[in-house]
């Protein structure tokens, strides 16, 4: 006769602790508990949150690069992908993200995503002997040399002097331009942007890859088009800003 009454009483008990406490007014049950933003170690969810928006999901690019790309993680080293992401990149829409920084993410974090992009989306092996050009240049470049190189390597799809072609878009625009810094432009045309059909160093010319001068002198060149007042619809804004003075 006493079992009942144990087990009842274990009932109630039971019930008084998942309906009572738990649903006491204005305390919150586990899955209804915010997420501390400084606790997420997830790659997926670090990266998804910060960084797909521009880079694409699963790193395949965006309005910037793809992050999933071999040649690209070849080239850069961990320092690098830990300098960007926790400082951001001058000159370009690309945000600092280190709370030492400004941002939003703590060191760990930002560590997190450096070996998450690392470990997902290098892959050594499918370039293990191919000669990289370096990931940075210390000669500057020679934009008249560059010129020319442009008219042989790469007007075949963006068209004489940039200007747009058949294939590819214009890149000498001032808004495009103005968004970009040198290094940028030389890792685009070093790893090139495979998702949107642009080649990489070793295709613009089939069997002539570029050697690392030639991707200083054009990325000079690329630069010296950058308008005086990018974004300014007027031909001649000196005489303009004369006249206004
Ligand atoms: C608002 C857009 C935006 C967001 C968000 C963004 N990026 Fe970028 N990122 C850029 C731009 C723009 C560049 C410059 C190259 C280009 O235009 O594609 C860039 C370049 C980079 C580079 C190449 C740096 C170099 O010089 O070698 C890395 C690495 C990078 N981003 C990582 C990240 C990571 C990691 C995140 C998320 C934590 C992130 N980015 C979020 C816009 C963004
Ligand atoms: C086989 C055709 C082809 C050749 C050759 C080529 N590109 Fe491209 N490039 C593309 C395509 C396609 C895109 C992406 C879509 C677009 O801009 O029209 C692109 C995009 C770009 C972009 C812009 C990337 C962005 O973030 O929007 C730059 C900068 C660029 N190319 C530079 C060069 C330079 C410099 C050369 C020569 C060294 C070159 N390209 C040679 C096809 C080519």
């Amino acid at each position: 006769m006493r079992f009942p009454l144990i087990f009842l009483g274990a009932v109630g008990l039971t019930a008084a602790g998942l309906y009572g406490c738990a649903k006491a007014p204005g305390r919150p049950v586990p899955g209804e508990m915010p997420v501390v933003l400084s606790k997420i170690s997830d790659f997926s969810i670090l990266y998804g949150q910060n960084c797909s928006g521009c880079h694409g999901q699963e790193g395949s690019g965006g309005a910037a690069i793809a992050l999933a790309n071999p040649v690209y993680l070849a080239i850069a080293d961990d320092a690098i992908l830990r300098q960007a992401t926790a400082s951001g990149i001058p000159g370009t829409s690309m945000p600092a993200f280190a709370q030492s920084a400004g941002g939003m993410l703590t060191d760990k974090q930002v560590d997190e995503i450096v070996g998450g992009i690392r470990k997902r989306w290098a892959r050594p092996e499918v370039l293990s002997g191919v000669d990289l050009p370096p990931y940075s240049s210390s000669t500057p470049g020679d934009s008249t040399r560059g010129s020319a190189l442009f008219a042989a390597y790469c007007s075949s799809c963006h068209g004489a002097g940039g200007r747009g072609g058949q294939k590819a878009s214009s890149i000498v625009e001032g808004s495009f331009l103005a968004l970009m810094n040198d290094q940028e432009l030389r890792i685009i045309v070093i790893a090139g942007r495979p998702e949107l059909g642009a080649p990489d160093w070793r295709g613009d010319v089939p069997g002539k890859p570029l050697f690392s001068q030639d991707i200083s002198d054009i990325v000079a060149w690329l630069a010296s088009q950058l308008p005086k007042f990018p974004g300014q619809p007027f031909p001649t804004p000196a005489k303009v800003m004369g006249e206004i003075q």
